[in-house]
């Protein structure tokens, strides 16, 4: 009888204890097919890149001032882009925050890491062709390739509705923009693009990472060339105070360390949502994991802010 009862007790406790550990597991899946559920609206745009063109205001910026910056005030051409790009600027709410009231900044961060992205992989014989720029948001990046250049056929996905709705609104036909959900499918052909590219993306997924590069590497051309950033070390010993603050308050066993951890630490800041972390990726972790995948070409810290850029390339 006694036996029978700690067999009883044994199977209910580890039912009750798979039950929880499942629930959880399953609702996380599950909100892996869905889109990002943040409910912005699309807002009016504040206006076109040349409203904010102003040469003092270059100088007066503290973004400007950083040496990191400098090469932008000999930037010669400031007529001639400005001309050639007259689609709208998001409002800060629908381009995930960034640079506040800086509506030019924003525009030059964009042109700023075009500009980096082709001259990395023009060694690697990529110079034009299919680019997709894989949760590219309202284009800080991707319309650069669009409209700075007549070399790129330009495509774009996200998976935040406001974004996509924003983009179909907003830029002409000749980009391809579309909804992707969470979960790691794209309805885009094999063997398609010379470029793909993902800024702050990879920093923002945990669980689907390897998944997402699986489709990445399927619909590149063999030889085409993967644009990743990602948080690595540098990352970890410049971190800016908004990522800090998310460490300290949802890693508090990790805040204190000086070296990033090895392998991939992950911070995870919400769970109603599959946009809800920040990811920060070691260098050895990039060759064991990414490396199964792709030739790593290039790892360079720092290339993009306190952004590391990895470099990839189909092999086959
Ligand atoms: C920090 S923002 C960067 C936006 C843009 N790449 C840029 O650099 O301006 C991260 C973007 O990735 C998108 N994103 C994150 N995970 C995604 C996924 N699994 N599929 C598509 N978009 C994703 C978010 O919706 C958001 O637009």
């Amino acid at each position: 009888m006694y036996e029978r009862l700690k067999k009883f007790w044994r199977n209910s406790a580890s039912y009750v204890y798979a039950k929880f550990v499942m629930d959880d597991r399953l609702k996380k899946l599950l909100k892996y097919g869905v889109s990002y559920a943040d409910a912005s609206e699309i807002l009016p745009p504040v206006g076109i890149p040349s409203n904010f063109f102003d040469k003092t205001y270059l100088s007066d910026q503290s973004w400007w001032k950083e040496k990191a910056q400098a090469w932008w005030l000999e930037e010669p051409e400031w007529e001639e882009l400005l001309r050639r790009d007259q689609a709208p600027i998001p409002d800060r709410e629908n381009r995930e925050g960034y640079f506040a009231k800086h509506h030019l900044a924003f525009w030059i961060s964009g042109y700023r890491d075009y500009r980096k992205t082709i001259a990395a992989v023009e060694p690697y014989g990529i110079r034009g062709g299919r680019f997709f720029d894989f949760g590219g948001s309202t284009g800080r990046v991707f319309r650069h390739f669009e409209f700075q250049s007549d070399q790129w056929d330009v495509w774009s996905s996200d998976f935040k509705l406001s974004s996509v709705g924003w983009n179909q609104t907003h830029y002409p036909n000749s980009i391809k923009v579309f909804l992707n959900n969470s979960n790691p499918s794209l309805p885009l052909p094999d063997s398609y693009f010379d470029l793909v590219s993902a800024f702050s993306v990879f920093t923002h997924i945990n669980e689907t990472e390897t998944a997402w590069l699986l489709e990445l590497r399927r619909i590149l051309k063999v030889g085409g060339i993967a644009y990743i950033t990602i948080h690595d070390e540098a990352t970890w010993l410049n971190m800016v105070p908004m990522i800090k603050n998310k460490v300290e308050k949802f890693r508090p066993d990790i805040a204190d360390l000086v070296e990033l951890p090895e392998g991939k630490t992950v911070v995870t800041f919400r769970d109603d949502d599959p946009y809800n972390c920040h990811v920060f990726h070691g260098r050895q972790y990039i060759e064991n994991v990414w490396g199964r995948f792709f030739e790593i070409c290039e790892i360079k810290s720092l290339n993009h802010d306190q952004q590391a850029v990895v470099i990839c390339r189909r092999p086959d």
